[in-house]
């Protein structure tokens, strides 16, 4: 792991939240970057007062750099050796956009070596590049930061181009044309071809509301390069109406955790999560370290979960114990599919995977054999959680009123595959406890831990009576 230790160490079970400590995490950034000979400008900031109007203080937990693109792979490579959560972009067909993501809980840095533009390629603007890095300064955080015109051009084809980012971007506008030049802005923007963008963006700043959006996207209008005008419409078209939905998110050049291929650091395992995939939350690491407490000095032990979407729980828990033997099942054939990638991935051969419901697919003679059934099944009510997509409806909802559905159904399945005093450890909602204490102690199990972090899952160990 890098220097910037968060997120949960399995051997104390300690978070370290890096939110407090952003403006260390930007100089140790700064710093390492310089030390590769990167020089990093500041596009976007975390929100201290007092720092300069081209901030983004409803940004607080983002940094936004360009690097040139000669430095882009060494600037990567220092980003690379953090301990990073969630990493987007520049894998696959991202690749031809310049950008990559990474980020942490509470924090992200969006690194860029070419003016995102998308649907128009990034060398479109490489004027504007160059004019954001010419007047640039050493700024306060270790990187350089380009003098607001240029900033306030750059925002405004970020919020014409980013219908989800566009209110933050129009706000960060709003603080940067307050002090820039507006003559100057609007001679940078009309030699990039984007003049009306501008004068649209900062008319929308200044009204500080953005229209809703219409379907077709009509109501911001796109950049107008004079020759690239053609190009930009057709890519708007297909960025709405392209087939599959992965092509549009492509064309539309703004990578979302859940919408593309994503590395996801999990408990000490860099797994792969595609498009539509429950991606692996911090939370759910206490149900590895949980597992392997209740695995720990056994030697060649059976555990089998259940649910496994990308496979970050099974694979995570073969690779912190020596000797077990993991049994996972998913019901659904795409996060099965990326289960199996990353098993090959990491070499994991410890680890069997099977398409079912629940224990359903397991084979016979695990039966009476299996030393802990781990899960992270769809347990949140209907309620809670009404009507949130296909993803949320497979892999978050839980069946009947409490959520707790299919959790009865495993409980019940898995006297018959657990040893005697063999465990299930399970993620559930806090207030969902109570209930569940009540359900498996009928069945012969007593509740042996909860872990109840601040906020969030907690994770209950029941042990079947031996
Ligand atoms: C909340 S996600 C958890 C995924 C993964 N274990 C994790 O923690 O990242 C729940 C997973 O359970 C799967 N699932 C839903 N119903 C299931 C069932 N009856 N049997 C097995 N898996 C199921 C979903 O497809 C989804 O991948």
């Amino acid at each position: 792991m890098g220097r910037l230790g968060l997120s949960l160490d399995l051997a104390t079970g300690e978070v370290t939240n890096l939110t407090e400590g952003q403006p260390a995490f930007a100089a140790i950034l700064a710093s390492d970057l310089s030390a590769r000979g990167v020089r990093a400008l500041l596009l976007g900031r975390p929100g201290a007062d007092g720092l300069s109007p081209s901030r983004a203080p409803e940004d607080p937990s983002g940094l936004e750099l360009l690097v040139p693109r000669d430095a882009a792979s060494r600037a990567r490579t220092v980003l690379e050796s953090y301990d990073w959560r969630y990493q987007l972009g520049n894998l696959g067909p991202w690749r031809i956009l310049p950008l990559a993501m990474y980020l942490w809980d509470g924090m992200s840095v969006h690194l860029y070596w070419g003016i995102p533009a998308a649907p128009l390629p990034s060398v479109a603007f490489v004027s504007l590049e160059r004019t954001l890095w010419q007047g640039a300064s050493a700024g306060s955080l270790g990187f350089a930061e380009p003098d607001p015109e240029p900033l306030a051009v750059f925002l405004a084809l970020q919020a014409s181009r980013d219908r989800y980012r566009r209110e933050e971007r129009l706000r960060h506008l709003s603080n940067c044309l307050s002090v820039a030049s507006w003559e100057r802005a609007e001679q940078i923007a009309d030699r990039c071809g984007i003049g009306a963008t501008l004068r649209w963006a900062a008319g929308a700043a200044r009204r500080a509301t953005v229209d809703e959006e219409s379907e077709d996207g009509t109501s911001a209008p796109p950049p107008d390069p004079t020759t690239l005008k053609a190009i930009w419409s057709v890519g708007w078209y297909l960025a709405r109406h392209a087939y599959p939905r992965r092509l549009r998110l492509l064309i539309s050049g703004t990578p979302r955790l859940g919408g593309v291929v994503g590395r996801c650091r999990f408990a000490g395992v860099e797994v792969l999560v595609g498009p539509g995939i429950f991606v692996p939350e911090m939370t759910s690491e206490r149900l590895v370290k949980a597992s392997l407490d209740c695995l720990a000095h056994r030697r060649n032990p059976i555990l089998v979960e259940t649910g496994t979407g990308c496979g970050a729980i099974a694979l995570a828990i073969a690779a912190g114990h020596p000797s077990v033997r993991v049994h996972a099942v998913e019901k659904f054939g795409p996060p099965l599919m990326w289960a199996k990638r990353n098993r090959r991935r990491l070499g994991q051969t410890r680890v069997r995977l099977y398409r079912g419901s629940l224990l359903d697919s397991l084979p016979g003679d695990l039966a009476g054999r299996v030393a802990v059934i781990v899960a992270n099944l769809p347990y949140v009510p209907v309620a809670v959680w009404a009507d949130q997509g296909r993803l949320a409806k497979v892999a978050v909802r839980g069946e009947s009123d409490d959520g707790l559905g299919l959790y009865r159904r495993l409980i019940h399945q898995a006297r018959r595959f657990l040893e005697p005093g063999g465990r299930l450890v399970l993620e559930m909602g806090p207030y969902q406890v109570d209930a569940f204490r009540a359900d498996v102690s009928s069945l012969g199990y007593a509740v042996e831990r909860v872990e109840r972090p601040v906020g969030g899952a907690v994770v209950v160990t029941a042990r079947l009576s031996a």
